[in-house]
């Protein structure tokens, strides 16, 4: 009888987990096809974007080889094969050992590589062609790490252990080899940064008051 007991209270108890974690992954899903359809007007209805968006498949594939990544070293081959199926059918990779925040989006998609130590904050957006990538064949911190809300334009290479600040911006097609500092544009081969004129620093006037 206390057998039984015990039993049924491990199944609630697994009930309980499971019901956790999907309603987890259910708002995961809910926030990624909502942060979609904010950044692409194209966009016409979620079911478009949760079906046809290979961006949106390429960071939910993620997601799994990243939880696996971490969860073990006996299953991260199981992670690295899973993103490779990932890059076949979406053309974009990223490796489950990145780091990757809330919101992120990737437009189109095709060309896009993130490398192994690559860190990104919340609300970022890369186009299709981004390359995130390392410049060192040491087995160290080797690729960028970027703020939140960065926006880095189509076809644009960020090479190595640098970091891009919050809101910054990366011109299509630029070669980023420097620190981006944040509210900045980064353009041209090798990229110059520009600070923003649309940037306004947010200053609360109650403390003038
Ligand atoms: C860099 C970028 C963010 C700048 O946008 P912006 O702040 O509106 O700036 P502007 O368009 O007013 O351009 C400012 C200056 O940068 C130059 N510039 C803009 N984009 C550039 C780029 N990718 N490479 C080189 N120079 C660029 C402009 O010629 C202009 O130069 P000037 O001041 O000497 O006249 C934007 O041009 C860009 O490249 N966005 C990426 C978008 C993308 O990849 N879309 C793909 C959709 S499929």
């Amino acid at each position: 009888m206390a057998d039984l007991r015990t039993h049924i209270k491990d199944i609630r108890t697994l009930a309980q987990k499971t019901k956790k974690y999907a309603s987890k992954i259910s708002a995961t899903i809910n926030e990624d096809i909502a942060n979609a359809r904010e950044h692409d007007p194209a966009a016409r209805s979620n079911i478009e974007i949760a079906c046809g968006y290979s961006g949106v498949h390429a960071i939910w594939g993620y997601r799994l080889a990243h939880a696996m990544w971490i969860k073990s070293d006996t299953i991260k081959i199981l992670a690295r094969l899973l993103s490779q199926a990932i890059r076949l059918v979406t053309g974009i990779e990223i490796h489950p050992g990145a780091t990757i925040g809330k919101r992120f989006f990737i437009d189109h998609g095709m060309g896009v590589v993130i490398g192994e130590t690559t860190e990104i904050g919340d609300d970022c957006m890369l186009y299709h062609g981004v390359t995130l990538g390392g410049s060192s064949l040491k087995a160290e911190k080797r690729h960028p790490t970027l703020g939140n809300g960065v926006v880095v334009g189509a076809g644009a290479k960020v090479l190595g252990a640098i970091t891009l600040g919050d809101n910054a911006r990366v011109g299509a097609n630029a070669v980023v080899v420097r620190d981006v500092p944040a509210n900045s544009t980064a353009i041209g081969i090798p990229a110059k940064n520009r600070a923003r004129e649309d940037y306004r620093f947010p200053i609360d006037p109650s403390i003038y008051i």
